[in-house]
Protein backbone atom coordinates (compact mmCIF):
# COMPACT_ATOMS: atom_id res chain seq x y z
CA UNK A 1 0.00 0.00 0.00
CA UNK A 2 1.41 3.56 -0.75
CA UNK A 3 0.77 5.76 1.66
CA UNK A 4 1.94 9.48 2.03
CA UNK A 5 2.21 9.35 6.01
CA UNK A 6 5.34 12.03 5.82
CA UNK A 7 7.85 13.28 3.69
CA UNK A 8 11.36 11.18 5.43
CA UNK A 9 9.20 8.30 5.16
CA UNK A 10 9.09 9.01 1.16
CA UNK A 11 11.60 8.10 -1.60
CA UNK A 12 13.55 11.45 -2.29
CA UNK A 13 12.64 10.50 -6.31
CA UNK A 14 9.30 9.96 -5.44
CA UNK A 15 9.23 13.34 -4.13
CA UNK A 16 10.86 14.74 -6.67
CA UNK A 17 8.53 13.13 -9.02
CA UNK A 18 5.43 14.50 -7.45
CA UNK A 19 6.34 18.00 -7.19
CA UNK A 20 7.01 17.72 -11.08
CA UNK A 21 3.92 16.11 -11.41
CA UNK A 22 2.01 18.99 -9.69
CA UNK A 23 3.66 21.72 -11.89
CA UNK A 24 2.82 19.80 -14.84
CA UNK A 25 -0.81 19.49 -14.20
CA UNK A 26 -0.84 23.08 -13.13
CA UNK A 27 0.59 24.48 -16.06
CA UNK A 28 -2.17 21.86 -17.83
CA UNK A 29 -4.97 23.58 -16.35
CA UNK A 30 -4.56 26.49 -18.53
CA UNK A 31 -6.43 29.16 -16.59
CA UNK A 32 -9.40 27.10 -16.40
CA UNK A 33 -12.13 28.43 -13.81
CA UNK A 34 -11.06 25.88 -10.86
CA UNK A 35 -14.61 23.92 -11.64
CA UNK A 36 -13.45 22.92 -14.62
CA UNK A 37 -12.18 19.48 -15.01
CA UNK A 38 -8.71 18.33 -16.14
CA UNK A 39 -8.41 16.91 -19.63
CA UNK A 40 -6.59 13.53 -17.86
CA UNK A 41 -9.66 12.29 -15.19
CA UNK A 42 -7.12 9.74 -13.40
CA UNK A 43 -9.29 9.53 -10.17
CA UNK A 44 -12.40 9.13 -11.96
CA UNK A 45 -15.04 6.56 -10.52
CA UNK A 46 -12.79 7.11 -7.54
CA UNK A 47 -14.20 7.84 -4.04
CA UNK A 48 -11.94 10.09 -1.49
CA UNK A 49 -12.77 10.58 2.59
CA UNK A 50 -11.32 13.33 4.11
CA UNK A 51 -11.29 13.00 7.51
CA UNK A 52 -10.97 16.37 10.31
CA UNK A 53 -10.61 15.83 13.54
CA UNK A 54 -9.20 19.61 13.47
CA UNK A 55 -10.38 22.49 11.91
CA UNK A 56 -9.35 23.59 8.31
CA UNK A 57 -9.86 26.05 5.84
CA UNK A 58 -6.91 25.04 2.85
CA UNK A 59 -6.60 21.44 3.53
CA UNK A 60 -9.83 20.56 3.19
CA UNK A 61 -11.09 22.84 0.14
CA UNK A 62 -7.85 21.76 -1.75
CA UNK A 63 -8.12 18.33 -1.39
CA UNK A 64 -12.12 18.38 -2.32
CA UNK A 65 -11.55 20.12 -5.14
CA UNK A 66 -8.51 18.78 -6.26
CA UNK A 67 -10.06 15.23 -6.21
CA UNK A 68 -13.28 17.07 -8.42
CA UNK A 69 -10.81 18.37 -10.82
CA UNK A 70 -9.58 15.45 -11.31
CA UNK A 71 -12.82 13.31 -12.14
CA UNK A 72 -13.17 11.87 -8.40
CA UNK A 73 -15.41 12.12 -5.46
CA UNK A 74 -15.55 12.96 -1.81
CA UNK A 75 -17.25 13.00 1.58
CA UNK A 76 -15.99 15.06 4.05
CA UNK A 77 -16.16 13.52 7.46
CA UNK A 78 -15.87 15.43 10.78
CA UNK A 79 -14.03 12.89 13.44
CA UNK A 80 -16.55 14.42 16.37
CA UNK A 81 -19.57 12.91 13.70
CA UNK A 82 -17.71 9.78 13.52
CA UNK A 83 -18.11 6.73 15.83
CA UNK A 84 -14.00 6.94 15.87
CA UNK A 85 -14.96 9.85 18.12
CA UNK A 86 -17.06 7.71 20.38
CA UNK A 87 -15.27 4.90 20.59
CA UNK A 88 -15.05 2.73 17.67
CA UNK A 89 -11.30 1.81 17.27
CA UNK A 90 -8.98 3.46 14.53
CA UNK A 91 -7.85 -0.33 13.30
CA UNK A 92 -12.56 -1.54 12.85
CA UNK A 93 -12.65 2.43 11.07
CA UNK A 94 -9.61 1.48 8.74
CA UNK A 95 -11.14 -1.83 8.01
CA UNK A 96 -14.34 -0.47 7.20
CA UNK A 97 -13.70 3.29 5.40
CA UNK A 98 -11.56 0.13 2.92
CA UNK A 99 -14.84 -1.19 2.33
CA UNK A 100 -16.15 1.84 0.47
CA UNK A 101 -13.50 4.28 -0.24
CA UNK A 102 -10.32 4.24 -2.57
CA UNK A 103 -8.27 6.64 -0.44
CA UNK A 104 -8.35 8.43 2.66
CA UNK A 105 -6.97 11.29 3.79
CA UNK A 106 -7.19 12.34 7.51
CA UNK A 107 -5.90 15.32 9.96
CA UNK A 108 -5.53 14.36 13.63
CA UNK A 109 -4.52 15.05 16.56
CA UNK A 110 -1.41 12.56 17.88
CA UNK A 111 0.23 10.59 15.19
CA UNK A 112 -0.44 7.31 16.25
CA UNK A 113 -4.00 7.56 14.93
CA UNK A 114 -2.87 8.09 11.26
CA UNK A 115 -0.12 5.17 11.59
CA UNK A 116 -2.56 3.06 13.04
CA UNK A 117 -4.95 3.55 10.30
CA UNK A 118 -2.50 3.29 7.34
CA UNK A 119 -1.56 0.24 8.85
CA UNK A 120 -4.92 -1.38 8.85
CA UNK A 121 -6.44 -0.03 5.79
CA UNK A 122 -6.37 -1.79 2.66
CA UNK A 123 -6.48 1.89 0.64
CA UNK A 124 -4.09 4.32 0.86
CA UNK A 125 -3.88 6.79 3.70
CA UNK A 126 -2.59 10.67 3.55
CA UNK A 127 -1.27 12.94 6.79
CA UNK A 128 -3.08 15.94 6.66
CA UNK A 129 -1.13 17.04 9.55
CA UNK A 130 -0.88 15.79 12.95
CA UNK A 131 0.35 17.50 15.82
CA UNK A 132 3.89 16.26 14.39
CA UNK A 133 3.79 16.92 11.06
CA UNK A 134 2.26 18.42 7.69
CA UNK A 135 4.07 16.93 4.83
CA UNK A 136 1.49 17.89 2.20
CA UNK A 137 2.43 21.51 3.78
CA UNK A 138 5.61 21.30 2.63
CA UNK A 139 5.62 19.88 -0.41
CA UNK A 140 3.59 22.79 -1.91
CA UNK A 141 6.03 25.21 -0.09
CA UNK A 142 8.98 23.39 -1.99
CA UNK A 143 6.99 23.96 -5.37
CA UNK A 144 6.30 26.82 -4.87
CA UNK A 145 10.26 27.58 -3.95
CA UNK A 146 11.06 26.42 -7.16
CA UNK A 147 8.49 28.37 -9.01
CA UNK A 148 9.70 31.21 -8.15
CA UNK A 149 13.58 31.02 -7.69
CA UNK A 150 14.55 27.16 -9.13
CA UNK A 151 16.24 24.20 -7.36
CA UNK A 152 16.03 24.16 -3.82
CA UNK A 153 18.69 21.98 -3.61
CA UNK A 154 21.43 24.05 -1.73
CA UNK A 155 19.69 26.98 -0.21
CA UNK A 156 19.68 28.51 2.71
CA UNK A 157 15.90 28.14 4.47
CA UNK A 158 15.49 29.74 7.94
CA UNK A 159 12.84 29.03 10.53
CA UNK A 160 12.05 31.40 12.79
CA UNK A 161 9.12 31.16 16.09
CA UNK A 162 7.99 27.59 17.00
CA UNK A 163 10.05 24.02 16.64
CA UNK A 164 6.27 22.82 15.57
CA UNK A 165 4.52 19.88 13.58
CA UNK A 166 4.75 22.25 10.21
CA UNK A 167 9.06 23.08 11.41
CA UNK A 168 9.36 19.36 11.46
CA UNK A 169 8.17 18.59 7.77
CA UNK A 170 10.53 20.87 6.54
CA UNK A 171 13.30 19.56 8.44
CA UNK A 172 12.33 15.96 6.53
CA UNK A 173 12.81 18.23 3.52
CA UNK A 174 15.67 19.52 4.16
CA UNK A 175 17.37 15.58 4.24
CA UNK A 176 15.16 14.49 1.32
CA UNK A 177 15.40 17.84 -1.25
CA UNK A 178 19.00 18.37 0.06
CA UNK A 179 19.12 21.88 1.58
CA UNK A 180 20.41 23.85 4.23
CA UNK A 181 17.95 24.72 7.51
CA UNK A 182 18.66 27.03 10.37
CA UNK A 183 16.16 27.23 13.34
CA UNK A 184 15.73 30.18 15.17
CA UNK A 185 13.50 30.52 18.37
CA UNK A 186 13.83 29.75 21.92
CA UNK A 187 15.23 26.62 23.77
CA UNK A 188 12.03 25.14 24.64
CA UNK A 189 10.76 24.97 21.39
CA UNK A 190 13.45 23.43 19.71
CA UNK A 191 12.44 20.79 16.79
CA UNK A 192 12.72 17.60 18.22
CA UNK A 193 16.09 16.43 18.11
CA UNK A 194 15.32 13.18 16.21
CA UNK A 195 14.36 15.21 13.14
CA UNK A 196 17.56 17.33 13.28
CA UNK A 197 19.67 14.26 13.79
CA UNK A 198 17.84 12.37 10.49
CA UNK A 199 18.37 16.05 8.50
CA UNK A 200 21.75 16.00 9.84
CA UNK A 201 22.27 12.19 8.51
CA UNK A 202 21.06 12.79 4.98
CA UNK A 203 24.02 15.59 4.61
CA UNK A 204 21.63 18.98 5.08
CA UNK A 205 23.62 21.57 7.23
CA UNK A 206 21.30 22.29 10.26
CA UNK A 207 21.90 24.69 12.76
CA UNK A 208 20.24 26.00 15.97
CA UNK A 209 20.63 29.93 16.49
CA UNK A 210 18.95 31.71 19.23
CA UNK A 211 19.71 35.10 17.42
CA UNK A 212 16.87 35.53 15.13
CA UNK A 213 19.36 38.58 13.27
CA UNK A 214 22.18 36.10 12.90
CA UNK A 215 20.06 33.18 12.02
CA UNK A 216 18.64 35.32 9.19
CA UNK A 217 21.87 36.23 7.35
CA UNK A 218 22.27 35.20 3.93
CA UNK A 219 19.23 33.45 4.19
CA UNK A 220 16.97 32.47 0.87
CA UNK A 221 13.89 31.59 2.36
CA UNK A 222 12.35 33.01 6.10
CA UNK A 223 9.54 30.36 7.39
CA UNK A 224 7.42 30.85 10.18
CA UNK A 225 4.20 30.32 12.11
CA UNK A 226 1.61 30.61 14.33
CA UNK A 227 2.73 31.02 17.84
CA UNK A 228 -0.23 28.57 19.13
CA UNK A 229 -1.48 25.54 17.07
CA UNK A 230 -4.43 23.66 17.19
CA UNK A 231 -2.76 21.28 19.76
CA UNK A 232 -1.46 23.90 22.16
CA UNK A 233 -3.23 24.16 25.58
CA UNK A 234 -4.50 27.63 25.06
CA UNK A 235 -3.37 28.15 28.68
CA UNK A 236 0.10 28.12 27.56
CA UNK A 237 -1.04 31.13 25.10
CA UNK A 238 0.78 33.87 27.10
CA UNK A 239 4.07 32.46 28.01
CA UNK A 240 4.36 31.31 24.75
CA UNK A 241 3.93 34.63 22.92
CA UNK A 242 6.19 35.99 25.49
CA UNK A 243 9.06 33.76 24.57
CA UNK A 244 8.35 34.15 20.91
CA UNK A 245 7.94 37.75 20.43
CA UNK A 246 11.56 38.26 19.52
CA UNK A 247 11.29 35.84 16.53
CA UNK A 248 8.72 37.84 14.94
CA UNK A 249 9.21 37.98 11.11
CA UNK A 250 9.26 41.42 10.24
CA UNK A 251 11.14 44.29 7.79
CA UNK A 252 14.03 44.45 10.16
CA UNK A 253 14.78 40.20 10.31
CA UNK A 254 14.06 40.28 6.30
CA UNK A 255 16.67 42.80 6.06
CA UNK A 256 19.11 40.66 7.52
CA UNK A 257 18.34 37.99 4.51
CA UNK A 258 19.46 37.94 0.97
CA UNK A 259 17.87 40.61 -0.79
CA UNK A 260 15.91 38.18 -3.21
CA UNK A 261 14.96 36.19 0.07
CA UNK A 262 11.26 34.92 -0.17
CA UNK A 263 9.02 34.89 2.93
CA UNK A 264 6.66 31.71 3.57
CA UNK A 265 3.61 30.93 5.74
CA UNK A 266 1.64 27.97 6.04
CA UNK A 267 -1.49 29.97 7.14
CA UNK A 268 -3.41 30.62 8.77
CA UNK A 269 -1.77 33.88 9.95
CA UNK A 270 -2.11 36.15 13.12
CA UNK A 271 -1.12 39.29 11.74
CA UNK A 272 1.21 41.42 13.77
CA UNK A 273 1.95 38.39 15.87
CA UNK A 274 4.67 35.81 14.39
CA UNK A 275 4.97 37.84 11.17
CA UNK A 276 3.44 41.46 10.26
CA UNK A 277 1.42 42.68 7.71
CA UNK A 278 4.21 44.80 5.78
CA UNK A 279 6.37 41.21 5.43
CA UNK A 280 3.02 39.31 4.82
CA UNK A 281 1.61 41.77 2.59
CA UNK A 282 5.51 42.68 0.92
CA UNK A 283 7.32 41.86 -2.16
CA UNK A 284 8.78 39.08 -0.40
CA UNK A 285 5.69 36.80 0.69
CA UNK A 286 4.43 34.42 -1.62
CA UNK A 287 2.02 32.88 1.00
CA UNK A 288 -0.93 32.47 -0.96
CA UNK A 289 1.05 30.92 -4.04
CA UNK A 290 1.69 28.29 -0.92
CA UNK A 291 -2.28 28.01 -0.46
CA UNK A 292 -2.71 27.91 -4.03
CA UNK A 293 -0.18 25.03 -4.53
CA UNK A 294 -1.84 22.61 -2.07
CA UNK A 295 -3.83 22.13 -4.43
CA UNK A 296 -1.98 21.17 -7.71
CA UNK A 297 0.59 19.19 -4.82
CA UNK A 298 -1.72 17.15 -3.61
CA UNK A 299 -3.73 16.09 -6.90
CA UNK A 300 0.29 14.54 -7.46
CA UNK A 301 0.43 13.07 -4.08
CA UNK A 302 -2.83 11.11 -4.85
CA UNK A 303 -2.25 10.22 -8.24
CA UNK A 304 0.93 8.58 -6.57
CA UNK A 305 -0.62 6.74 -3.66
CA UNK A 306 -3.32 5.42 -6.20
CA UNK A 307 -0.73 4.86 -9.16
CA UNK A 308 -3.04 6.80 -11.57
N1 LIG B 1 -2.08 25.39 6.06
C1 LIG B 1 -3.13 24.61 6.40
O1 LIG B 1 -3.03 23.40 6.53
O2 LIG B 1 -4.31 25.30 6.53
P1 LIG B 1 -5.69 24.73 7.08
O3 LIG B 1 -5.53 24.51 8.56
O4 LIG B 1 -6.67 25.82 6.77
O5 LIG B 1 -6.02 23.45 6.37
N1 LIG C 1 1.08 24.60 13.34
C1 LIG C 1 -0.29 24.84 12.94
C2 LIG C 1 -0.45 24.60 11.47
C3 LIG C 1 -1.84 24.86 10.94
C4 LIG C 1 -1.95 24.57 9.48
C5 LIG C 1 -1.22 23.94 13.76
O1 LIG C 1 -0.93 22.76 13.91
O2 LIG C 1 -2.22 24.46 14.26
Amino acid sequence: MTHFLDIHKTDPAALRRMIDDARTMKGARDGRPHGATDDEQPLAGRMVALIFEKPSTRTRVSFDVGVRQMGGQTMVLSGADMQLGHGETISDTARVLSRYVDLVMIRTFDESVLTEMAEHADVPVINGLTDRTHPCQIMADVMTYEEHRGPIAGRKVVWSGDGNNVCASWLHAAGQFGFDFTFTGPAPLDPEGEFVGLARQKGSRVAIERDPAVAAEGADLIVTDTWVSMHDSQSAKERRHNMLRPYQVNDALMARAKPDALFMHCLPAHREEEVTNAVMDGPASVVFDEAENRLHAQKAIMRWCLGV
